[in-house]
């Protein structure tokens, strides 16, 4: 039975005794790995390949060990296929079910390459996929931020600075700001695929190999920008998971600022958007409760990213050169990162084009809080007063305005000329809110007719 059990393993040739079966489970991965096994198979069949063109193998065992990983891929695509922890990993039992299918022949794959060069290789097959699809995803929120602004450029709402109220702005221009944030997150994960997309096959174990490989050849075989310049490195470094588990968090740190302003403003308090009910749920005990789950979810989940971006640098720190078993913990930080970064873009696309405005309420927010103090300063500047000067009027104007209750444009041109005589009735043009909105009509500002342009750029680049 012991000796049985130590047969069993691919390298099971220098031992005496089994594993320890409690070693087994803790030491297995297949359990989590498995879900790279379409990687796997893609690069062994390219390292066949490279063998037979090199003469390591023949061509009829390449045709042979590509056919049998074929076979064993379409297994695995229909669930019929066994995983086994005593084999501990995706490779493994990938390579065990490829010889017991082929015979002898499947012994032959690993030549000239190692388990520390396969894995390295197959999350970064993997992980460039998935950031594709990420990025895909970025594009669809994009795209329903956009298609929301589209209609909402000459809504206007109070913007903030510590929440409370600062100036009015355009709720499109609010929008765009998430649009850009997003556009950096796109770019932070472009930059990140550029680092990701590097072959490290061929570095086998540490060192490289005894065989005449030809490393060029396998990198273009798998879409890789070009082999990884150092064996020991490719096997060990796993900063481009890093780096990406960085870009994620800071993509969700985003998502989480816009969930916190999505639960702001549909409370009742605040009442300026409505979520469609598909994304709320109810209360259990309150009857009128329409709680806005899905925001808050997405918030609180861009703690565990943060908390995976944590981990993998934790794992990596007192790693010396080169692969160490540590690293088989860098692979469910970063699957979980990953869906977990998919389901919330998922999440904002479907959610963010159905918010719905409510301008009334915005409006009467936007007309509280003397949102327009600063356009009676800007408006005495230019009648020739100092700007500190100028503050400090408008700021005692605010001071009677509050004691009356009445916004600075309700208070009549009188009462205003008593804080400053160079104050005419062309004052009540830029008191209102559209005035304010029209008057900041530059690269970047508020004023629609910028949040347009804006628009409208945004709509090439998505296009
Ligand atoms: N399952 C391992 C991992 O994820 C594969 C590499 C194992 N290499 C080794 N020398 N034990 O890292």
């Amino acid at each position: 039975m012991s000796q049985d059990k130590t047969q069993d393993k691919l390298w099971g040739g220098r031992f005496s005794e089994p594993t320890d079966t409690f070693v087994e489970r803790f030491t297995a991965s297949v359990t989590f790995d498995q879900r790279l096994y379409l990687a796997d198979i893609q690069g062994s069949i390219a390292h066949a390949t490279m063998l037979a063109k090199s003469g390591i193998l023949t061509d009829q065992e390449c045709r042979q060990i590509t056919k049998g990983l074929e076979a064993i891929k379409a297994d695995i695509d229909a669930g019929n296929f066994n995983w086994s922890v005593s084999l501990e990993d995706v490779h493994m039992n990938i390579e065990a079910a490829l010889t017991e299918k082929i015979g002898g022949t499947g012994k032959k794959l690993h030549t000239g390459r190692s388990r520390n060069d396969q894995v390295a290789t197959d999350i970064r097959l993997y992980l460039r996929q998935e950031i594709d699809d990420v990025c895909a995803a970025i594009r669809a929120v994009q795209k329903g931020i956009v298609s929301l602004a589209e209609n909402e450029t000459n809504t206007v709402m109070p913007g903030f600075t510590h929440l409370q109220t600062a100036q009015p702005i355009s709720f499109a221009h609010h929008l765009m700001a998430w649009f850009e944030m997003f556009q950096r997150d796109h770019e932070r994960m472009q930059d990140c695929r550029k680092r990701v997309n590097v072959s490290p096959l061929g570095a086998a174990a540490l060192a490289g190999t005894s065989f005449p490989i030809d490393r060029e050849m396998t990198a273009e075989l798998l879409g890789f920008d070009k082999p990884a310049a150092n064996s020991l490195d490719a096997v060990s470094d796993r900063d481009f998971a890093i780096e990406f588990c960085a870009a994620s968090s800071l993509l969700m740190t985003h998502m989480s600022r816009i969930s916190e302003e999505l639960v702001i403003w549909t409370s009742a308090q605040f009442d300026f958007i409505d979520l469609p009910d598909r994304f709320c749920t109810g209360s259990s005990i309150m009857p009128q409760k329409k709680n806005p789950d899905v925001p808050e979810l997405v918030r609180g989940k861009s703690g565990r990213v943060v908390g995976h971006l944590m981990s993998l640098l934790t794992l990596m720190k007192s790693q010396p050169l080169a692969y160490n078993k540590d690293n088989q913990e860098d692979k469910e930080p970063l699957f979980d990162t990953l869906d977990t970064v998919k389901d919330s873009l998922k999440a904002f696309a479907d959610m963010i084009p159905a918010i719905k405005a409510n301008p009334g309420n915005m409006r009467s927010a936007a007309l509280k809080g003397y949102s327009t103090a600063t356009d009676l300063a800007d408006y005495l500047v230019r009648r020739g007063t100092a700007f500190r000067d100028a503050h400090e009027v408008v700021g005692k104007a605010v001071a009677y305005g509050i004691e009356q209750g009445k916004d600075l444009s309700e208070l009549s041109l009188e009462e205003l000329r008593n804080f400053s005589p160079d104050i005419e009735n062309d004052v009540f043009d830029i008191l209102t809110l559209e005035g304010s909105l029209n008057a900041r009509n530059h690269i970047g500002g508020t004023a629609p007719e910028q949040v347009k342009k804006a628009i409208t750029k945004a709509k090439s680049l998505l296009s």
